[in-house]
């Protein structure tokens, strides 16, 4: 069966210090979960050393990393280099790398691949503006969003991902998709991976929901059937509500 997963993305935001105190904070929390529950931090670059001391209680990842091993890219990191440093995973496709920094889809599938070549389980994210879900077109976009960034992989490979549907509209914002709504997108995802794969493979991808996810609304969204965890931003940046979400998984 597919595992259900926590993982809280601080974005650009944490010192050392903070790291120390929150991973210290949410570790006997994440190391109590049953085996088919996981806890995965997506710290910023810079801490991603002071977090792999933690590693025993719960996952690490990279926010983002390039896709070429190495050579003449000033500023980047690639994923070669973060699977050397012992990351578990990486963050592929996040609304704030397509929109600030205009991650086309080319890039993203490139970036996928890398990852997964190098072992690196893939948080790939999806998403719709609020005018796509004002004019009905949610799905058909979160569908073409995970046509050019997965749908090419195969079967094995689509199981080292996991897909993350955060509808942009919802992102930081205070305002959740009701459960009944990310439900829905979820049902669609899996049923077009069941689609695109079979049933069998459906069934085993986790597809979190991100957006607004909080300590008071994680319990409801958690309970849907094809809601498998959460991917937390602002709530996963104070230790009290993000091992509360932790709980609700
Ligand atoms: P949020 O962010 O929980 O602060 O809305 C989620 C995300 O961007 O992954």
């Amino acid at each position: 069966m597919r595992k259900k997963i926590v993982a809280g993305n601080w974005k650009m935001n944490g010192n050392v210090s903070f790291l120390e105190n929150i991973l210290q904070e949410i570790s006997s929390t994440s190391k109590s979960l049953e085996n088919d529950k996981e806890v995965y931090i997506f710290p910023p670059a810079h801490l991603l050393l002071a977090a792999k001391t933690f590693k025993n209680r719960m996952k690490i990842g990279a926010q983002n990393g390039y896709f070429a091993d190495k050579g003449a890219f000033t500023g980047e990191i690639s994923m070669l280099q973060y699977k050397d440093l012992g990351c578990d995973a990486v963050l592929i496709g996040h609304s704030e790398r397509r929109a600030i920094f205009k991650e086309d889809k080319a890039l993203l599938k490139n970036k996928v691949d890398a990852a997964l070549s190098h072992g690196l389980k893939v948080f790939f994210c999806c998403g719709e503006q609020l005018e796509d879900r004002e004019s009905g077109q949610q799905e058909s976009i979160v569908l073409q969003q995970l046509q050019a960034g997965i749908f090419h992989l195969s079967a094995d490979d689509i199981k080292n991902i996991v897909i993350a549907y955060e509808p942009v509209w919802a992102i930081g914002t205070g305002k959740t998709a009701s459960k009944e709504d990310a439900q829905e997108m979820h049902a669609a995802i899996r049923k077009a991976i069941s689609e695109k794969y079979d049933a069998e493979t459906a069934q085993s991808v986790t597809i979190l929901y991100g957006g607004s996810c909080n300590a008071q609304n994680a319990q409801q969204l958690f309970a849907q059937p094809d809601i498998d965890g959460g991917l937390i931003g602002g709530a996963a940046l104070v230790a009290e509500d993000f091992k509360k979400i932790i709980a609700a998984i």
